[in-house]
């Protein structure tokens, strides 16, 4: 591996490592599954969410280090989205998601931009919010996180019928009284790109 890819990677490691010390599910899935077996990271990992009130400022790291828009932006009542992906399709690197509260959130009926707000004034925009890791078959995985005391959220199961994709987050994790970070495991079928489904406001409510 090229030293500048090296580098690159550490940046995205570096957020990684942080996020498993901060969440008990992911820290056991990185732990026992990923260390223990030796596996790597990053070909785990469909994509990393972090919120921000403001996505353009916070693409800068990212930017420099490869990244660039995949997409238009997804737009979802109260916030919005926007997927990037590393320029070098070969990279291996994982997708990096961020997440606004749309113009007007606080008059908005949905609560997916306040909660979104929130959080960030609670815990900045600089440290992940969720990963979402690969699973061939997502009712399998989560009996087996279930089974390993890894609780599953599943009032945020959120499915699109015409794809297949399928996703579902951990229970939040608490600081300090507040909902922090959750896991997600996501069923991507073949030729599936997309990041997001019609009703994907569940997840977000979920996490509040
Ligand atoms: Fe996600």
């Amino acid at each position: 591996m090229d030293s500048k890819k090296g580098q690159e990677q550490e940046i995205i490691k570096k957020h990684l490592l942080k996020y498993f010390q901060s969440n008990k599910s992911a820290k056991w899935f990185y732990e026992e599954v990923v260390k223990k077996n030796n596996l790597d990271l990053f070909s785990l990992i469909d994509h990393i969410t972090f919120r921000t009130k403001q996505v353009s400022g916070r693409f800068a790291e990212f930017s420099r280090i490869g990244y660039q828009p995949f997409g238009k932006r997804i737009e979802s009542g109260s916030w919005w989205l926007q997927v990037y992906r590393h320029k070098d399709p070969h990279s291996g690197f994982p997708a990096i998601v961020l997440d606004q509260p749309a113009d007007g959130f606080l008059t908005h009926y949905h609560e997916g931009g306040r909660i979104i707000d929130s959080w960030v004034s609670a815990f900045g925009d600089n440290e992940i919010h969720h990963t979402a890791f690969k699973v061939v078959n997502l009712e399998c995985a989560t009996k087996q996180f279930n089974s390993r005391g890894v609780p599953i959220n599943w009032e945020s199961f959120a499915e699109d019928k015409n794809t297949g994709l399928k996703q579902v987050f951990t229970i939040p994790q608490k600081k300090d009284g507040i909902s922090h970070t959750v896991l997600e495991l996501i069923e991507r079928p073949l030729g599936c790109v997309d990041l997001i489904v019609g009703n994907t406001n569940i997840l977000v409510s979920s996490t509040k």
